[in-house]
């Protein structure tokens, strides 16, 4: 089958995604989101997000199709996001791709979200080289992997503590920002001095121990205790300065990390993935350490870094292409789920 259509589904969290590729082309990719429900806890609620999925499953899925010009009839085979995620989301997802499967009598994939999360760029940037380091960086996932076939991961590194975009979230919440944090931090360090405060880099004392790993719960502390020190000064406190610094911080360790990753391992392209890399600085930054050291930076643009449909249909197109053997449709659902075991 040339350029078959496959559907992808994605519920791991708060964003029903739905995306149509057709081989590398990108027919549509369309989203419902449940993040303002969230907000005012501060963080996502598993039931609120499941009921969302469910009542957003099927509109999402018929405006997918009806952007894409097709048919669910016209679909060769689905994806879906199988884990890591909140359970009671992913099995909205699950469910809905097994009866689907079923229904039409195609085959289903049943995909890891993190992978899906690297080779998306393939939608943007074209097929992955054999060899390739990612640094994968979303909500619950902070990672530097060496990618093999586009397809077989290996993890050289992770955060020993909070994920990078935890870290943006938590801070966002200590200056009063709204959720999630890191748009909002994003947004605020716009006006603001990166070079305002010196916060810490995790690890950095302790690179021959921990050359690809992160730590980003001191990061949290540091900051908390420097806003209380300027508080109980009375000083003024510049939300767009602190915002600017701890970006700064936080994409500072990402990138030279994941420079060095490339650099130690003789591999000469970098692809950045997930939610944490629709951040402007961290994709300015991250391009120019790539060309300081030669390297080629794969990063999609910010609609396909955060949790999406296409992610999941792109992944499910590469299995295919690459002859990978379906699901049984008994496939399971888990909330964990790591990169390099599928
Ligand atoms: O990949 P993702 O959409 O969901 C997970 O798989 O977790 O990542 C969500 C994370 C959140 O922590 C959010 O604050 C962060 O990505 N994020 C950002 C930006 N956009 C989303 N962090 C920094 N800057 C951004 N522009
Ligand atoms: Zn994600």
């Amino acid at each position: 089958m040339t350029n078959p259509i496959v559907l992808g589904i994605e519920t791991s969290c708060d964003e029903t995604g739905i995306g149509i590729v057709r081989g590398l082309d990108l027919l549509a990719n369309e989203l419902a989101s449940s993040v303002q429900e969230h907000a005012r806890f501060g963080g996502v609620v598993p039931e609120v997000a499941s009921r969302a999925h469910l009542e957003a499953m099927e509109p999402t899925l018929q405006r997918a199709c009806a952007t894409a010009g097709i048919t669910l009839q016209d679909i060769d085979a689905i994806a879906v996001t199988a884990g890591p995620g909140l359970v009671g989301a992913l099995i909205v997802g699950t469910a809905t791709a097994k009866a689907l499967a079923v229904a039409l009598g195609v085959p289903v994939f049943a995909v890891n979200h993190l992978a899906a999360h690297v080779v998306v760029d393939e939608l943007q940037d074209g097929l992955l080289p054999n060899e390739a380091i990612a640094l994968l960086v979303s909500g619950g996932h902070s990672s530097l992997l060496s990618v093999h076939d586009g397809s077989r991961f290996d993890v050289l590194g992770q955060t020993l503590d909070d994920a990078a975009g935890e870290a943006f979230d938590k801070v966002a919440r200590l200056l009063g920002l709204p959720f999630p944090g890191g748009p909002a931090i994003d947004a605020a360090a716009i006006e603001g001095n990166r070079d305002a405060i010196d916060f810490p880099r995790g690890l950095s004392t302790e690179l021959d121990r921990y050359p690809y790993d992160f730590s980003f719960s001191g990061l949290k502390t540091a900051v908390s205790r420097w806003l209380t020190a300027r508080q109980t000064a009375g000083e003024t406190v510049s939300i767009p300065d602190v915002a600017a610094s701890v970006q700064e911080a936080i994409v500072d360790v990402l990138t030279s990390r994941a420079v060095a990753a490339c650099r130690d391992h003789g591999i000469d392209t970098l692809v950045v993935g997930g939610g944490v890399a629709a951040n402007s600085r961290l994709r300015a930054l991250a391009a120019k350490r790539c060309e300081t050291a030669g390297l080629t930076l794969r990063i999609p643009r910010p609609g396909l870094c955060t949790d999406n449909g296409a992610m999941v249909a792109a992944l499910g197109a590469k299995l295919l292409r690459q002859g990978a053997v379906a699901s049984d449709l008994a496939f399971e659902t888990s909330s964990y789920r790591p990169v390099d075991q599928g």
